[in-house]
């Protein structure tokens, strides 16, 4: 069997925790909770348990938590004004030692608030061992995590932000430019390249307005609520809050020690972005196919073949469509994780961390690319037009010239899907028919059809508030630059 102090060794070097720890000592000196225990804790349950490898992230939000907590004991009473400066400043610097990297993280210590505060009784002595009045980790954990997640959704808004603006930059450099639109991946109807980068534009609006409400539900504080039950020290939980930034206070103690609805509700977020964003990549994908022809992804976005000289591969876009998995994973394992677990804290939620950081990381590391590919794709605007004219899409708009004309919108339905079987079957487009085909097909059809025929007549034809007229598109495209701007 393989030594398991040895097993990290690839992994080595002062900032992992568990290089460290496995060359320490094999008898943990865990004293955090050690009155009780009469010995040390076994050193595989040690590297079992251990969450400091990945929640050493949330340690400036630690660190924050931490100086407003020890104020607010000053201010209650339970610290003296030098004892607070002593903590904070302690804290302050040990803050500054894990940015600069000078910070052992240990394992036997297990996560990254034991690490802190153990480190600052190492610093101040025993006025440190002060700071863990009137709170537990328990409200600990989620404060920072908390404030974790607040902060990457406003980092996450200004990213979905940049790719709305690329989007709606495209919508000047692609006037003009007249799309096939589908659905079930068939032709249906025409639209303008600018109709399709505004729906991008409200999808991720939407994906912006289910962060902002989420960071509402996430900015609550648990700190004070304890353990599960409140603490008997007379602490002021609405003075930390106010400190924080917290907008309220968690109201239930019990509720606060077990609830991870805000990581629920955060990966799920993250997961409908995910989808938007895999749709798009899918759908462009598709339209870089030499079948399609639509659009040239920027070279510096694609890669080549090992052995197909002629390969350039949208791998960008469809590493980004494949790492939606990983998120939706992550929810996935979040909601297994919170279901049946009675009240209040158990041990099963310290595996949450992770999968909501990676979900957060891929979101992140996917929008950070989609805004330069975004701005960056060529349409190939003379492959579209050459074949705009395939696919019937002005069938729709005859079918409502029809119906403008008196006749019911059943009946005009089987005329014009008469006239395009005809259409279909000699090949040729509507626009092509002899005006004695339509008048035959429906009496109420004269020359003026040919005024709608055609793409180009047919994106004019469109009325509906929402829909591809240029005009209505350029208002679309007006309040989208402003909102942005
Ligand atoms: N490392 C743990 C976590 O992140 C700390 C939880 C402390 N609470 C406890 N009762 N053991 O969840």
């Amino acid at each position: 069997m393989a030594d398991p102090s040895t097993a990290d060794s690839a992994l080595s070097g002062p900032e992992n925790p568990r290089a460290s720890a496995s060359a320490s000592q094999s008898v943990s000196s865990n004293a955090t909770w050690g009155g009780v225990f009469d010995g040390a804790t076994d050193k595989r349950v040690e590297r079992f348990s251990e969450s400091v490898s990945y929640d050493r992230r949330l340690f400036e939000h630690d660190i924050r938590g931490s100086v407003a907590h020890s104020r607010m004991l000053a201010s209650v009473g339970v610290l003296t004004s030098d004892e607070q400066s002593q903590i904070e400043a302690g804290l302050t610097m040990i803050g500054l030692e894990i940015q600069a990297g000078q910070f052992e993280f240990r394992q036997e210590l297990e996560d990254v608030h034991m690490n802190i505060e153990r480190a600052l009784i190492d610093k101040i002595g025993d006025v440190g061992r002060k700071l863990h009045t009137g709170r537990s980790r328990n409200d600990q954990v989620s404060t920072d995590f908390r404030m974790w997640v607040r902060t990457e959704i406003d980092r996450l808004d200004g990213l979905l932000k940049d790719v709305q603006r690329a989007f709606v930059g495209r919508c000047a450099t692609d006037e003009g430019v007249v799309l096939p639109g589908y659905t079930h991946l068939q032709r249906a109807q025409p639209v303008l390249a600018a109709h399709y980068w505004l729906a991008y534009c409200e999808k991720l609006e939407r994906d912006r307005g289910r962060l902002a409400d989420c960071r509402r539900r996430v900015n609550q504080l648990p700190l004070g609520t304890a353990a599960l039950a409140g603490t008997t020290i007379p602490i002021d939980r609405q003075m930390v809050a106010d400190d924080l930034g917290f907008e309220g206070l968690v109201a239930n103690s019990l509720d606060s020690s077990s609830d991870r609805d805000f990581a629920l509700e955060f990966c799920s977020c993250l997961s409908v972005i995910a989808v938007h964003l895999s749709g798009w990549a899918e759908e462009w994908v598709l339209w870089s196919t030499t079948e399609f022809g639509f659009l040239k992804p920027p070279q510096a976005f694609c890669t080549g073949s090992s052995i197909m000289p002629q390969k350039i591969n949208p791998d960008v876009l469809e590493l980004i469509r494949g790492k939606s998995a990983r998120v939706i994973g992550s929810l996935q394992s979040l909601l297994v994780l919170t279901k049946g677990l009675p009240l209040a804290y158990n041990r099963d939620l310290q595996e949450d961390k992770e999968r909501v950081f990676d979900a957060a990381d891929t979101v992140t590391a996917c929008l950070e690319l989609a805004a330069p590919l975004v701005a960056g794709a060529e349409l190939r605007r003379e492959s579209i037009a050459s074949r705009l004219d395939h696919g019937y899409l002005d069938a729709t708009t005859l079918m409502e010239h029809l119906i403008k004309l008196g006749v019911p919108q059943r009946t005009a339905h089987e005329t014009i899907g008469k006239l395009v079987g005809v259409a279909m079957q000699r090949g040729v487009r509507l626009a092509d028919l002899e005006v004695q085909e339509f008048t035959s097909a429906c009496d109420k059809l004269d020359e003026s059809v040919y005024e709608v025929l055609g793409v180009d007549r047919a994106i004019e034809a469109f009325r509906s508030v929402g829909s591809t007229h240029p005009d209505r598109v350029a208002e679309q495209e007006a309040v989208w630059r402003e909102r942005l701007s």
